[in-house]
C-alpha cells in the first residue's frame, strides 16, 4: 500500500504537471522569443519556462505551504515540512523554442533528502510517466495506454540504442562530442532527443537501452531518475559511485556497467 503522504505528493505533482503541460502546449506564443541566456549564449530561457515554474510553485504552495522548492528558474526555499520539490518546468527548452515536440514538465518530491515521487509529463506525446519509491513506475498515454513500465531485456552493447545530450558550455560539449565519436561504432546507434527527463522515461519504457550525459542539474534528473530505477534500470555516476555528477549514466541491467566502463575508458569524466 502506498504511504498516504507519498500518494498526496503524487496526486499534487500529477495535477501540477498536467496544468503546466497544458499552459506550455496551448499557450506557446507564435512569436516565442529568447528572454535571456544563462551559462552560455546557447543556454536559453523563454517567458514560458518562467510562467510554467510559477504555475507549479503557486499550485503546490497553495496546498502545502510549508514545503521547500528547488526550481531551475529560481524557485528556492528551505521549507519546514521535510518535503522539497525539485522542478524543471520545461525540460527541452531548445526543442520547445523551435516547435519540436520532445519536451516535458518534470516534478519530483523529496522527503528528508530522498526522492519519493517523480512525475514527467510530455504533452506533445500525450504521455505522462510517474513513480513512487518502492512502488514501480507507470505511464498513461494515448499510444501505448496505461501501463506498468519495465526497461527492456539488455541487448549486447553493439545492439544497444543509447541517448545522450550535450551541455551548453562549449568546452564540455566539445569533449562530449569526442566521447560520442568513440562510442558510435560500438553501439547500435546514438540518439540526442533534447530532454533528459524524456530520455530517462524512454529508458524506463523500453524505448532506449541506455543514456548518459555530463553536467546535468538536479532538476533535469530527479523525477526521471526515480522513474527509470523503479522500471528496473540502473543509474549512477562513475563505476562504483552512486552520485550521478558530473556525469550521469543510466541503462538496463546488462548495458549499464559496460557503458560505464566504456565511458571511463574514453575519458568521459576527464576535463
Ligand atoms: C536540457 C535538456 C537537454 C540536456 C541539457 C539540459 P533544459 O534542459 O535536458 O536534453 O542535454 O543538458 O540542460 O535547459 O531544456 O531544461
Ligand atoms: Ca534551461
Ligand atoms: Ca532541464
Ligand atoms: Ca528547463
Amino acid at each position: 500500500m502506498t504511504d498516504p503522504l507519498h500518494q498526496e505528493l503524487l496526486t499534487l505533482a500529477q495535477e501540477a504537471a498536467r496544468r503546466a503541460g497544458e499552459l506550455l502546449r496551448d499557450g506557446r506564443p507564435a512569436d516565442l522569443a529568447v528572454a535571456a541566456t544563462k551559462s552560455s549564449p546557447i543556454d536559453v530561457v523563454t517567458e514560458m519556462d518562467i510562467a510554467a515554474e510559477k504555475l507549479i510553485t503557486d499550485l503546490i504552495s497553495a496546498h502545502r505551504p510549508d514545503d521547500g522548492f528547488l526550481g531551475e528558474e529560481g524557485a528556492s526555499s528551505e521549507g519546514t515540512s521535510g518535503v522539497r520539490w525539485v522542478i524543471d518546468p520545461l525540460d527541452g527548452t531548445v526543442n520547445y523554442l523551435y516547435g519540436l515536440p520532445t519536451w516535458a514538465v518534470s516534478i519530483a518530491a523529496e522527503q528528508d533528502g530522498e526522492t519519493v515521487v517523480g512525475v514527467v509529463a510530455a504533452p506533445m506525446r500525450g504521455e505522462t510517466y510517474h513513480a513512487v519509491r518502492g512502488g514501480g513506475a507507470r505511464a498513461t498515454g494515448a499510444w501505448e495506454g496505461e501501463r506498468e513500465l519495465a526497461c527492456r531485456p539488455a541487448p549486447p552493447l553493439d545492439q544497444a540504442l543509447v541517448s545522450t545530450g550535450f551541455n551548453y558550455v562549449t568546452e564540455v560539449r566539445t569533449h562530449q562530442a569526442e566521447v560520442a565519436r568513440k562510442l558510435i561504432p560500438l553501439l547500435r546507434d546514438i540518439r540526442r532527443g533534447g530532454s533528459a527527463a524524456v530520455d530517462l522515461c524512454d529508458l524506463a519504457s523500453g524505448r532506449l537501452d541506455g543514456y548518459y550525459e555530463r553536467g546535468l542539474h538536479p532538476w533535469d534528473l530527479a523525477a526521471g531518475d526515480l522513474i527509470a530505477r523503479e522500471a528496473g534500470a540502473l543509474t549512477g555516476g562513475r563505476p562504483g559511485e552512486r552520485p550521478a555528477h558530473p556525469l550521469t549514466v543510466a541503462g538496463t541491467p546488462g548495458v549499464f556497467e559496460p557503458l560505464q566502463r566504456l565511458l571511463e575508458d574514453f575519458g568521459a569524466w576527464h576535463d
